[in-house]
């Protein structure tokens, strides 16, 4: 059995992924983590103060985490030192943090970290870089659409499709919604909505002189991501202290 504990354990994604633990036979979901105490699925949730205690009272083999960026990075640290996997998809990291992060998990503990642990939007993801190795001439906008209770803005799955771009094509500018008088130039344009219960949206658009192409990935219900979440802590246990992808979780 590998004993699951949650941070972010009463949010959406938490209760979601706390619902798909409890099902599966071989999980053991042995607690959870907020700012306020409550119940998970019959298991306790105790506040993010008392996390240290908490992961060497129940010596859970991973910490899954979806939170928001600041308490991410502090639940990041009390599960290295505790010795205990982890499953990260809080998005919104600085650079700054992104660093502390490496430093806590790289030679310490196992972690899958990932702005998007649906299969899709990992292929989704590679698709994106083949367009761009093909259409790298072509005019490039980013669109991305959230419920309207999302914190961070642009989404951190468009900013990992950013990342591919660059990757592809060099440093361009990105210019972030337009407004007034404005000249397209070789700018990357990337565009975010919010509103209503939009689970995620994602779409590059890739215009040339007669035609366009646009790739697009649509998520239904977050269980999407839930599972994916669940897939990776199921397969980050046991390996090498360092951080890993979803596409190695997935073998892409
Ligand atoms: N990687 C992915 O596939 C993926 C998918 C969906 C959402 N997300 C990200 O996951 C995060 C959570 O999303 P959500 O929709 O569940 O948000 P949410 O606001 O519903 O849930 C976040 C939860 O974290 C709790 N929290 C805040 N500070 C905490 C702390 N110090 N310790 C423990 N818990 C704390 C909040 O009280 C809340 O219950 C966001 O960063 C979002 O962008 C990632």
């Amino acid at each position: 059995m590998v004993k699951i504990v949650i941070s972010g354990a009463l949010g959406r994604m938490g209760t979601t992924i706390g619902r798909i633990v409890d099902e599966a036979p071989d999980l053991e979901l042995v607690g959870g983590v907020d700012v306020r105490e409550g119940t998970l699925f019959g298991t306790e949730v105790v506040p993010s103060v008392r996390i240290d205690e908490f992961l060497k009272e129940k010596r859970p083999d991973v910490l899954i985490d979806f939170t928001v960026a600041a308490a991410a990075v502090e639940n990041i640290k009390a599960a290295a030192k505790n010795n205990v996997a982890l499953v990260v998809g809080t998005t919104g990291f600085s650079p700054e943090q992104r660093e502390t992060i490496r430093g806590a998990v790289e030679g310490h503990v196992p972690a899958v970290i990932s702005s998007n642990f649906s299969v899709g939007v990992n292929i989704f993801w590679k698709l994106v870089r083949e367009a761009a190795r093909q259409l790298g001439d072509y005019d490039i906008e980013v669109t991305e659409a959230h419920h309207r209770y999302k914190k961070d803005a642009p989404s951190g799955t468009a900013k990992t499709i950013l990342e591919i771009l660059d990757q592809e094509l060099g440093n361009r500018e990105k210019v972030y919604g337009r407004v007034g008088e404005t000249e397209r130039k070789g700018e990357i344009g990337v565009h975010v909505v919010r509103g209503g219960d939009i689970v995620g949206d994602h779409a590059v658009l890739f215009a040339g002189n007669f035609e366009c192409i646009e790739i697009s990935h649509r998520a239904y219900d977050r269980a999407v991501f839930a599972q994916g979440a669940v897939r990776a802590a199921r397969w980050v246990s046991g390996r090498e202290p360092r951080i890993y992808t979803m596409q190695e979780v997935l073998g892409l």
